[in-house]
């Protein structure tokens, strides 16, 4: 296939497009390796439809995630006169936005710290949290179940894994709203102002009165005498609070919404909850909460399945699309928790992968086990059927998932 014919038909990313967002991407997928798009705010995007090509993307350093860089290949990308949301220096400079070797300089420092033994010490405590919270769902008939569930789990446990003091975090989920919400850059740039602000103030308390958390780890992780600098704690920070919150949210989230769906998965969590840790997988593959989020540039011309993407063009693995991709997983349209759900792309690939999957699977798993121990008559208070998603480029999430704690 020729570059122009890629370009033949060119779908926006729109709230639409999110509604019915693996229908259209199946479509997609079977029709060309590699679509353009275009973001609402008219930045072309070229996304990456199919498993093969998505992984081997994900690998391939002629992508790269400078973020300087990104910034200009996205300006001069975008049409004029075109709402464009400026990266927050101080927050936006980290890891996840770099390429080798600035990006093994730091994840060698924050992997020190970020230990397996801290992610599994955390069990308890994460048991703990999961208990308090189904007490006060089994209180009430009816209650949404990403406020009174899936929000709270995550957001409790990152924050006292790095170190966030308790009087904050309403401020904190109240700031990553903002900052995920495409929709209001001003609100947007306030927010990161005050979160940046708030972590060069928790950066300094940790040094005087260190922790056993996660910050005061990064504050001392040495490598080579090598350490993280003030602007680069900040920056690790952020992005392990955001990345740490908004996706495990969202995996338990619209993990219930399709074990409520089909209520043979269900029972069978039900019968046998050490399927939990399959179930998560399959969740993760089949509606994970990352849509694209892997989004790229070309850093040079860049072939994929025929299809020649040039240089200094965004590209956006699609990680929902490739998930589903029958080359791949038999059936790919089924809900299986009994499924072979390994080498789903939702973690990312390569050097990128998800620093934080061992906690969020330890926390999904958990939630769930809890949730179906706890209620194991749980059932929906609505229509699943006209389930509502939020519209963002990055997460995949519904807007609310009202439920009825039966036991
Ligand atoms: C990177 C997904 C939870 C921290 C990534 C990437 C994906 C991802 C797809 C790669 C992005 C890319 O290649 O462009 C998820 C999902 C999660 C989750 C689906 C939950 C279900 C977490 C948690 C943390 C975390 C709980 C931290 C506590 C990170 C970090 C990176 C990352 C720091 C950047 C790694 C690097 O640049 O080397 N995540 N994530 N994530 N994730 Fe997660």
């Amino acid at each position: 296939m020729s570059t122009t014919e890629a370009h033949t038909e060119v779908p926006v990313f729109d709230a639409d497009f999110v509604h019915d967002l693996h229908a259209r991407y199946a479509e997609i997928r079977d029709a060309t390796p590699v679509q353009r798009m275009v973001t609402p705010n008219g930045l072309p995007v070229w996304v990456i439809t199919r498993y093969a090509d998505a992984r081997a993307a994900l690998a391939d350093p002629r992508l790269s995630k400078e973020v300087t860089r990104i910034r200009d290949v996205i300006a001069e990308n975008l049409p004029p006169d075109s709402d464009h949301r400026a990266f927050d220096e101080s927050l936006a400079s980290h890891m996840l936005n770099m390429d080798p070797p600035d990006h093994t300089r730091l994840r060698k420092l924050v992997v020190k710290a970020f230990t397996s033994r801290r992610v599994e010490a955390l069990r308890p405590r994460i048991e703990q949290i999961t208990a308090g919270l189904l007490d006060d769902m089994a209180e009430k008939s009816e209650v949404d179940l990403l406020d009174a569930f899936a929000f709270p789990l995550p957001i409790q446990v990152i924050s006292e894994l790095v170190g966030v003091d308790e009087s904050r975090r309403d401020d904190f989920r109240a700031w990553t709203n903002t900052l995920l919400d495409a929709s209001d850059r001003d609100a947007a740039g306030a927010a990161a102002v005050a979160m940046a602000q708030y972590l060069t103030e928790l950066i300094e308390h940790k040094r005087r009165q260190p922790a056993d958390d996660l910050l005061t780890a990064l504050i001392d992780s040495t490598e080579d005498q090598d350490r993280l600098s003030d602007k680069e704690l900040i920056a690790m920070v952020f992005l392990l609070l955001v990345a740490g919150h908004e996706t495990t949210v969202n995996l338990i989230a619209n993990g219930v919404l399709h074990l409520l769906r089909d209520p043979d998965q269900w029972a069978a969590l039900r019968a046998d909850p050490d399927l939990v840790a399959g179930a998560v997988e399959e969740m993760l593959r089949f509606d994970g909460p990352v849509m694209h989020g892997t989004f790229r540039f070309t850093a040079e011309p860049l072939p994929v399945g025929g299809v020649e993407i040039p240089a200094g063009q965004i590209v956006w693995v699609g990680l929902a699309a490739a998930n589903r991709d029958p080359e791949q997983f038999p059936e790919p349209e089924r809900f299986d928790i009994t499924r072979d759900a390994h080498g789903h792309l939702a973690f990312g690939h390569g050097i990128h992968f998800c620093l934080g999957a061992q906690l969020a699977r330890l926390e999904a798993q958990i939630a769930l086990r809890g949730l179906v121990e706890r209620f194991p008559n749980l059932t929906a208070a609505g229509s699943l059927d006209d389930a509502q998603w939020r519209f963002s480029t990055l997460i995949h999430g519904l807007r609310a998932l009202p439920v009825r704690p039966t036991g």
